[in-house]
């Protein structure tokens, strides 16, 4: 599939500059993310279970990687639509998918909170952590929730709080630390935006979800692999996250002593196989109003 529309981009994110410093990190480093969030993508796809014949909506798919994991999962016949707002990670993410001959594939950018994709509405829609971002999230919801068919389901990974995500709280405690940065208001867009359960349960009934599930998956995010260092890997944790813009206007002084702090609070978690720390997600599913339910199987389109 070619792309033929480019959905309009209406608003940018209050939070995360991923139209410019954030987006382009990860864009520059997007094989470490993917390495990084390998395991709750895996996990992510299995909870979702898609079949041969389904036409998926990915919101925030980055790089592309996870929606080439779905598109080859509803080949031959389904196709998977992925919308980003960053123009760099979309250009990364059409590049890959031609390099990988994925022809059920299609990568628009797109502000998913008001987006209204071509081909809508679809069966399934997903995410792995493209959620947490909308400046409006009540009508970021009823945006998906316009995207589905009735009885159409959503799947949803998100970061379950900071406590159990240690390497979340070490770069929020040197963003504060060494660029002076304010603690993040508990439901403000960003990474955790949606960690509490009774918020996201609300948001998600307001915008129309029904049967709406929440499985708690614990494992560990990996930032570098086998011989990186600790340095290496406080260099990956800010590059392509909350703290990418802020730490481009601090000085050379600031920044190093910043990626000084992060490497020494990542150490503790240097293995032979590479930084890895402890990682809580949610994966959240919920139906479209209507007949289906989300568990069931959902007919092809
Ligand atoms: C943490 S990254 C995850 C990327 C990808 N899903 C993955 O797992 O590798 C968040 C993604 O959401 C995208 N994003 C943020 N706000 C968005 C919005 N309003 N509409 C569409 N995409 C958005 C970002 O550009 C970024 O690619």
């Amino acid at each position: 599939m070619t792309p033929t529309t480019e959905a309009p981009v209406a608003s940018a994110p209050a939070y995360s500059d991923w139209q410019g410093a954030t987006g382009e990190g990860w864009a520059a480093n997007a094989v470490h993310y993917e390495t990084m969030l390998a395991d709750v993508g895996a996990a992510l796809l299995d909870h979702a279970g898609f079949a041969p014949g389904e036409r998926v909506v990915e919101i925030g798919c980055g790089s592309g990687q996870f929606a080439r994991r779905i598109a080859a999962a509803v080949a031959p016949d389904g196709t998977v639509l992925g919308l980003d707002i960053s123009p760099a990670l979309v250009q990364l993410a059409r590049q890959e998918a031609a390099e990988a001959g994925t022809g059920n594939l299609q990568i628009l950018v797109a502000d998913a909170q008001t987006a209204v994709p071509p081909g809508a509405p679809f069966e399934r829609l997903v995410s792995r952590f493209g959620v947490m971002f909308f400046a409006d999230p009540a009508a970021a919801m009823a945006n998906l929730h316009a995207m589905l068919v009735p009885g159409g389901r959503l799947d949803f990974a998100v970061w379950a709080g900071i406590e159990g995500n240690p390497w979340a709280g070490a770069v929020m405690a040197v963003g504060r630390a060494h660029l002076g940065l304010p603690p993040r208001e508990p439901r403000a867009p960003g990474p955790f935006a949606f960690s509490d359960e009774a918020y996201l349960r609300t948001l998600l009934a307001g915008a129309g979800f029904q049967a709406v599930r929440f499985t708690p998956w614990q494992g560990k995010v990996q930032f570098g692999g086998p011989g990186v260092s600790a340095a290496e890997a406080a260099g990956l944790a800010v590059a392509g996250g909350t703290l990418a813009g802020p730490i481009q206007v601090a000085g050379e002084e600031v920044k190093a002593a910043l990626l000084g702090d992060l490497a020494a609070r990542m150490q503790p978690y240097l293995t032979d196989a590479g930084v890895l720390v402890p990682a809580s997600v949610y994966l959240v599913t919920a139906a479209g109003a209507g007949l289906a339910r989300a568990g069931t199987e959902l007919a092809p389109g």
